[in-house]
């Protein structure tokens, strides 16, 4: 259960759109920021706020990038596989961060920090190969910048 103030603040926004459709990604991202995923119970729970049926938010649930129908680790790496970073090197940085985290694309690292997965071009194309991690860019990779990065935010966990 959400608690009570993100339940109102929420209904608030809702009540004042025209339409609570337009507030759909919002209200899955403020629940999935709560459970720390988009859980079938969370996804049940937007519905009813929203006035949708459960399959309707499925439906945009699974088909934008950023919500995490699973569990996922306290930081999401999204690693851009489009055109430019593939042709900059995204293999190389792809097989280095499953390397350093001992996981495939997809996985999540046994200690519950990092999660690997793809992304479609980020927009930042001018600093391929590029990744997000919890939505904040990070590029022009190399190895020792990936090692910096991963340090810096397994000190910060
Ligand atoms: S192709 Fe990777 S950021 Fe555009």
């Amino acid at each position: 259960m959400l608690p009570d103030k993100l339940k109102k603040t929420l209904e608030k926004q809702i009540a004042h759109t025209d339409h609570p459709r337009e507030l759909v990604v919002d209200a899955m991202l403020a629940l999935q920021d709560h459970y720390g995923y988009l859980s079938d119970a969370a996804v049940e729970e937007a519905a009813s706020l929203l006035g949708m049926s459960a399959l309707e938010v499925e439906e945009l649930a699974t088909f934008y990038t950023f919500i995490y129908r699973e569990p996922v680790g306290k930081y999401v790496i999204h690693v851009c596989d489009s055109l430019i970073c593939w042709m900059d090197g995204y293999e190389s940085v792809k097989n280095y961060l499953c390397e350093k985290l001992n996981i495939e694309v997809g996985g999540t690292s046994t200690d519950g920090l990092f999660t690997l997965l793809p992304v479609c071009c980020i927009g930042y194309c001018d600093q391929a190969p590029a990744m997000l991690i919890n939505r904040k860019v990070y590029g022009d990779l190399t190895p020792e910048k990936i090692d910096q990065i991963l340090e810096k935010f397994r000190s910060e966990a």
